[in-house]
């Protein structure tokens, strides 16, 4: 982590500058709030939403938006809660789906525009592939992952079962924390798994404050990247390199636990073939992830070649990526309570906002106004990080290696089980608590890790206050 080499955002800070002032002088006197807290209570700038949204906290669009473009963001969030029926259909503007796939709407996973859950549901994918030295292959069989659904007279690729082993952590002050560690193992598998292949469990993720993620400059990303840890600090951040769908060009990877896709619209597009079996024009394959030896699901009926084209049109996958760049971050709650300031000072005191990086400025951008020049408080610096044996899946991703992961986002954190209705973190859903997220931090966060288990009790309560408050 290198914050010497950070760019200076000088636009950002001029309006960040005039604006703390506007903001100290309007709430000083009234709330107590310093200026920067009452900035933080909006982490998504203008965009933020406020008030107690309930179960739909994820739900709601960008504050700042139009109406003319709301109407957009609810044509958008019919097809995110679309659900498809395989080919030949009656219904011709909703076939396609599968032949083999994993839900049959993108809502299905992410409920209610959150995150999965590891069971009970589809909203946990497993990846798969083979593992060379130089980098990873898809699974000649079974493609990029496992379906665990097909359409009728088609058998799913496999069915997943999932078993815990557990681990106890002792903590400063008695308490022991209990760690659920996954393994997964294949049924009724079509194939055989090679030894050299690896799998990958990938919880679904929150889908709030996307498009702020992506309008955060790649310069800003890339001036907290410090590959060889050259400030000796043990924690390096590397960015990911993947394949931009649109351009064909080589792009910085923002989205997914490892950063694997580029821009929101190539993961909507990635989602429609690979979870659902959709085809769409970015990726027109009818078949979704069917690999050429899976010849029933190549030849099985599929819904291409009608007035759409592809399964879904261009104009259909750009909505659905407007609704998914779209869905506003929740206003903070509880910022001045004197527990979660605690909080707030013990997570930067331990050293946490080094890859949680509290808050960038995006980029102008004339045709997204919603997300243009915002101060934003999403607590990541979107770059990889070595997390060690614990977390490490083995499996390669774009640059990023087994054992890397993308810093994941904390805003909105503390609505997680008010919105999926159970509380589960980290990228394959293992964690039932924030605190044992944290737990499982190691390899370049070993030290935070150590940190927080060394805390007072009364410390580790305030942290997790302040995780909760995000
Ligand atoms: C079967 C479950 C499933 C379905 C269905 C699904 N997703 Fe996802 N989604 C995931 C998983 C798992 C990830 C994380 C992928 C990774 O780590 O590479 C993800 C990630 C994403 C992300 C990136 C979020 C982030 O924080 O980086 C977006 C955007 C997204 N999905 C959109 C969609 C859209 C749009 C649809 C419908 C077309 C959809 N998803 C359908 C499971 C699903
Ligand atoms: C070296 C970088 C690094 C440091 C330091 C770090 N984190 Fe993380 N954090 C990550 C990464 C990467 C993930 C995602 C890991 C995964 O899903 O396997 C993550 C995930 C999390 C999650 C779960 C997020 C989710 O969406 O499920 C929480 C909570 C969290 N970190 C809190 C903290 C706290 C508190 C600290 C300080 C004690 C901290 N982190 C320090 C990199 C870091």
């Amino acid at each position: 982590m290198a914050f010497a080499l950070l760019a200076p955002v000088a636009e950002g800070q001029t309006r960040s500058e005039s604006e703390r002032r506007r903001i100290e002088a309007v709430t000083a006197p009234t709330t107590g709030f310093t200026a920067a807290e009452a900035f933080e209570q909006l982490p998504g700038g203008a965009a933020t939403v406020s008030g107690d949204l309930g179960r739909e906290a994820f739900s709601r669009p960008s504050a700042n938006m139009s109406f003319e473009r709301e109407l957009d963001f609810h044509l958008g969030q019919a097809l995110f809660d679309k659900l498809w029926v395989a080919s030949p259909a009656s219904t011709k503007a909703s076939d396609g789906l599968g032949p083999l796939y994993n839900a049959r709407s993108c809502q299905a996973c992410h409920i209610r525009d959150g995150r999965g859950l590891p069971t009970g549901g589809p909203g946990l994918v497993l990846r798969v592939g083979r593992v060379r030295d130089d980098g990873v292959l898809p699974y000649p069989l079974f493609g990029l992952q496992i379906q665990d659904s097909a359409v009728p007279r088609l058998r799913p690729e496999a069915s997943v079962r999932m078993t815990y082993t557990e681990t106890e952590v002792a903590l400063n002050g008695g308490e022991v924390a209990v760690l659920h560690r996954p393994d997964y193992r294949l049924d009724a598998m079509q194939g055989a798994l090679h030894p050299d292949s690896a799998l990958s469990a990938r919880l679904a993720p929150q889908m709030i404050g996307l498009g702020l993620l992506e309008a955060i400059p790649e310069a800003e990303i890339l001036a907290y990247a410090d590959p060889d840890d050259r400030d000796g600090d043990g924690i390096s951040g590397r960015p990911n390199r993947v394949v931009d769908l649109e351009t064909g060009q080589e792009a910085l990877g923002r989205f997914g636990w490892k950063a694997g896709a580029a821009t929101v619209l190539d993961q909507s597009a990635a989602a429609f073939a690979s979870d659902i079996g959709i085809s769409s024009p970015l990726l027109p394959a009818p078949w979704g992830d069917c690999t050429a030896l899976q010849v029933e699901c190549r030849n099985a009926p599929h819904g291409n070649g009608d007035l759409r084209g592809t399964e879904i049109d261009g104009p259909a996958l750009g909505l659905t990526a407007f609704y998914s760049r779209n869905l506003a971050v929740p206003a903070r709650r509880d910022v001045d309570d004197p527990e979660v300031l605690r909080g707030k000072r013990v997570f930067y005191s331990i050293g946490c906002p080094a890859c949680h990086v509290p808050k960038h400025v995006t980029a102008r951008l004339t045709d997204q106004p919603e997300q243009s020049f915002q101060l934003i408080w999403p607590y990541t610096d979107l770059l990889l990080h070595d997390m060690g044996d614990g977390l490490a899946d083995g499996l390669p991703h774009g640059v990023a290696t087994g054992r890397e992961w993308r810093t994941a986002p904390l805003w909105g954190i503390g609505l997680t089980e008010q919105v999926s209705g159970e509380a589960r973190f980290l990228h394959d859903g293992r964690a039932r608590t924030l605190l044992e997220a944290v737990l499982w931090h190691g390899g370049e966060a070993a030290a935070q890790r150590d940190r927080v288990i060394d805390l007072t009790p009364e410390d580790r309560t305030a942290l997790i206050r302040f995780l909760e408050s995000l």
